[in-house]
């Protein structure tokens, strides 16, 4: 009996039940902590080449490696690799402290991989605590959060989101008195806030660090603030803002600020982008690639991404589907000119 290329993938394939598909595939946001924790602990597999449909074949729409080149996996950039050694000095300068921690902030121009470098921290944590100490359902040792939208009165439900996070939602009493026990008891020791740009003006800004100074107080975790002009909007708020200043001393907060930025095309940053042009090329799973193919485009990417990760993690990954939907297998300059990603296209 002849088998299809599906059977015969399904027979090989024994890892993991196929999910089933009532719905078109879909990110998934991770809106709890256990959706968090399933999201940390997840790796995404690569698909591999002989389990894939075979060169040649028309692939649908649903076809693993379409899919995975919609969006390839996080690659371990420089800039991941040092936030993640900085945070963690930080977290352990902080670990004896009752009080006065000091928080960090990660900022940046759109685009260049801030909320990237954040959840590459947070899942860094997750899984180291779980190595350490096992896994236990009752840590919860990253709390990742965006700023909540405004409600009525434009206030910020902060204690709601905090609650929602941590799978508090219908309890009722303090909110606030409940989520400082819960992160206390279990062990939270990081809080990523990402989104800090929605905070606009000083009032709302003041209005949010009211209520984050007090869980940050109360709990041992350590603040990481993210988003545009997040130094800018945080730096006020822990700052000392009182006492006279030297007419030579520079207004300035203690919060360490990591920050992100585009791939400029000086010597050393055109050497970075193509190491991290590298990382891609090593993710890329097509049948007439080679090791390094990526590098003959580089200066193609580098001038079309302008050194913007988001940019590049498109130009890329729309390359990729292009060249798994035409057969071509392989990403060519012809098949990056097919992208039509920040053009004007004339109808
Ligand atoms: N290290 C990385 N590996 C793979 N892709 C990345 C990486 N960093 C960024 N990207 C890609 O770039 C996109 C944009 O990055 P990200 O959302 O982190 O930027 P941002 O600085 O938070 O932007 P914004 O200011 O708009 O929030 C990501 O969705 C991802 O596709
Ligand atoms: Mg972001």
């Amino acid at each position: 009996m002849e088998l299809t290329v599906e059977e015969e993938r399904l027979l090989r394939d024994t890892r993991a039940p196929e999910p089933l598909l009532l719905a078109p595939p879909a990110p998934s946001w991770p809106e709890n902590c256990h959706a968090w924790r399933a999201l940390a602990q997840s790796s995404l597999h690569a698909p591999k080449l002989e389990d894939s449909a075979p060169e040649g074949t028309k692939v649908g729409s649903l076809d693993p490696r379409l899919l995975f080149h919609g969006h390839l996996r996080t690659v371990n950039t420089p800039a991941i690799a040092k936030a993640k050694l900085l945070v963690a000095e930080q977290i352990l300068a902080n670990q004896q402290r009752r009080h006065g921690k000091a928080g960090i902030i990660l900022d940046g121009p759109r685009g260049t991989g801030k909320s990237t470098v954040l959840q590459a921290i947070g899942v860094h944590w997750e899984r180291r605590l779980s190595d350490l100490y096992g896994p236990d359902e009752n840590r919860i040792p990253v709390i990742t959060l965006n700023v909540p939208p405004p409600t009525r009165g434009s206030m910020r439900n902060w204690a709601g989101a905090f609650a929602r996070f941590l799978g508090q939602e219908r309890e009722s009493g303090d909110l606030t008195e409940s989520v400082i026990r819960t992160m206390r008891n279990a062990r939270t020791r990081l809080v990523l806030i990402d989104g800090i740009e929605r905070l606009r003006t000083a009032a709302d800004a003041e209005l949010a660090f009211q209520y984050l100074d007090v869980i940050s107080e109360e709990t041992g975790a350590t603040f990481v603030y993210c988003g545009r002009g997040a130094q800018f909007i945080v730096d006020p708020l822990t700052r000392d803002n009182d006492t006279k200043l030297d007419p030579t001393e520079q207004l300035r907060g203690d919060h360490m600020v990591l920050r992100t930025s585009r791939m400029g095309f000086s010597g050393e940053e055109s050497i970075a982008f193509a190491r991290v042009i590298d990382l891609f090329d090593a993710e890329l799973v097509l049948y007439r690639h080679q090791p390094h193919d990526l590098r003959k485009v580089a200066e193609y990417l580098h001038t079309r991404s302008r050194g913007y990760m988001r940019s590049l993690s498109q130009l890329i990954c729309q390359a990729a589907q292009i060249a798994i939907r035409s057969g071509e297998e392989q990403i060519t300059l012809e098949v990056l000119e097919k992208v039509s990603l920040g053009r004007v296209v004339h109808l």
